[in-house]
């Protein structure tokens, strides 16, 4: 859909997928010509509650009426309602925070915080980690379709394979400062460690004087628990959130220990926009949603149920299907573009996950019929895709 206005083309950044959205509700989108779509993507999960969610619309639009700019040097009420709603999803120990205006603004912060309040220098990154595009952030990030147009990347960073413990501790040195990991990799593919993985790269940072960042900015709020590491053992001296904390509005933030926050000096950090009173208002009103423990459950439920189908598909096609909560990728054995150009021709979104990987991002609040209608749909467009050679 070629998209000129006024004789400014976009850049072809992107793969265009030939659609005009127009509208959303619930866990569907409307293209321009009223056809509906699943939105089993949300914009890289962005819309983690669905498009138009009442409480968070109604939230905005008093805001909006009432202020939505200020100065960060102000108190301002949206603000503080939503460091309330926030530090009730947090552990006790991260207790300070900054805003940001996105994911790769929030790792930015991460980065800039633990070089200040170590006196370090060395980031440890995993391979295939994906942490953003800006300059710190991109020197995190592993791939080389990423790195290489934009060389010479930010020093200091090394790159360990993921879910390999070995390997880390290899890598550690009294040069650290932080360890940056993805507590299940997104843009790889939806990978999970083995359980004690990120419990065991916490014990290493501790050994070493490091700090732990950890990047939750695709995986918070849709993996059955507040944060993926939850239950893990692996609290973080730094916590990267975005995405979804706003249901659709650019807010990101970077949460730190008493400790690593006391090191940032004054004034040496911050963006303009960002904490505005508009964002806040619908991060509270998104974290207030979140904040019932049910959703959670509910939300293990559906995923166990969504990867039990997609798994009950047994396709040769097929490489593997991985995922926790409503984080779940399809792996196949060839090119997934054509399969994901053949879900969206049937109705449902999907976004690819590395070359091969299919990955769902959907609302946490669709629901069973929804799943089993993408589940559906995809069984189909593999049977069609596979009887005419395009897998
Ligand atoms: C784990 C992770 N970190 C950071 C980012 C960067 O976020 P943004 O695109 O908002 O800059 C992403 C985006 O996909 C991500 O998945």
């Amino acid at each position: 859909m070629k998209d000129v206005v006024r004789g400014l083309t976009p850049l072809a950044l992107h793969a265009d997928r030939g659609l005009s959205l127009v509208r959303g509700e619930g866990c569907y989108l409307w293209d321009q010509e009223g056809r509906r779509y699943l939105d089993m993507m949300t914009n890289y999960g962005v819309n983690i509650l669905g498009h138009g969610h009442p409480a968070v619309n109604a939230a905005v639009v008093a805001q909006l009426e009432q202020l939505t700019n200020a100065h960060q040097s102000f108190d301002t009420p949206a603000r503080r309602d939503f460091l309330e709603a926030l530090a009730a999803l947090l552990t006790p120990a991260l207790s300070r925070i900054s805003f940001a205006n996105s994911g790769a603004e929030s790792v930015e912060a991460a980065l800039k915080y633990a070089r200040v309040s170590t006196g370090r220098t060395t980031v440890i990154a995993m391979h295939r980690a994906y942490h953003g595009r800006t300059f710190g952030a991109l020197a995190a990030t592993s791939e080389a379709k990423y790195r290489e147009p934009f060389t010479p990347m930010l020093p200091g960073f090394r790159h360990v394979p993921f879910d390999d413990l070995d390997a880390l501790e290899a890598a550690m040195d009294d040069t650290v400062a932080a360890v940056i990991v993805e507590p299940i990799q997104g843009e790889a593919g939806v990978r999970v460690p083995a359980d004690g993985y990120l419990a065991g790269v916490r014990a290493r940072c501790t050994a070493r004087g490091a700090l732990l960042i950890l990047d939750e900015i695709q995986t918070a709020f849709r993996t059955g628990a507040p944060c993926a590491f939850s239950a893990t053992g692996a609290d973080p001296d730094i916590l990267c959130l975005s995405k979804g904390i706003a249901n659709g509005l650019p807010m990101g933030v970077t949460v730190t220990t008493e400790v690593v926050g006391e090191r940032i000096p004054k004034g040496s950090h911050g963006s303009t926009f960002a904490g505005n009173p508009l964002v806040c208002a619908a991060g509270a009103a998104t974290l207030r949603v979140l904040a019932d423990p049910e959703l959670h459950l509910r939300v293990r439920r559906l995923g166990a149920a969504f990867l039990g189908q997609l798994r009950a598909l047994q396709r040769p096609e097929i490489r593997e299907v991985r995922g926790r909560g409503l984080m779940v990728a399809l792996e196949l054995k060839r090119p997934a573009t054509a399969l994901i150009k053949a879900l969206q021709d049937r109705g449902v979104l999907t976004l690819p996950a590395g070359a091969t990987g299919i990955r769902f991002l959907p609302s946490v609040l669709i629901d069973e019929r929804q799943l089993g209608e993408a589940a559906d749909v995809l069984a189909g467009a593999i049977s069609d895709a596979a009887d005419h050679r395009h897998l």
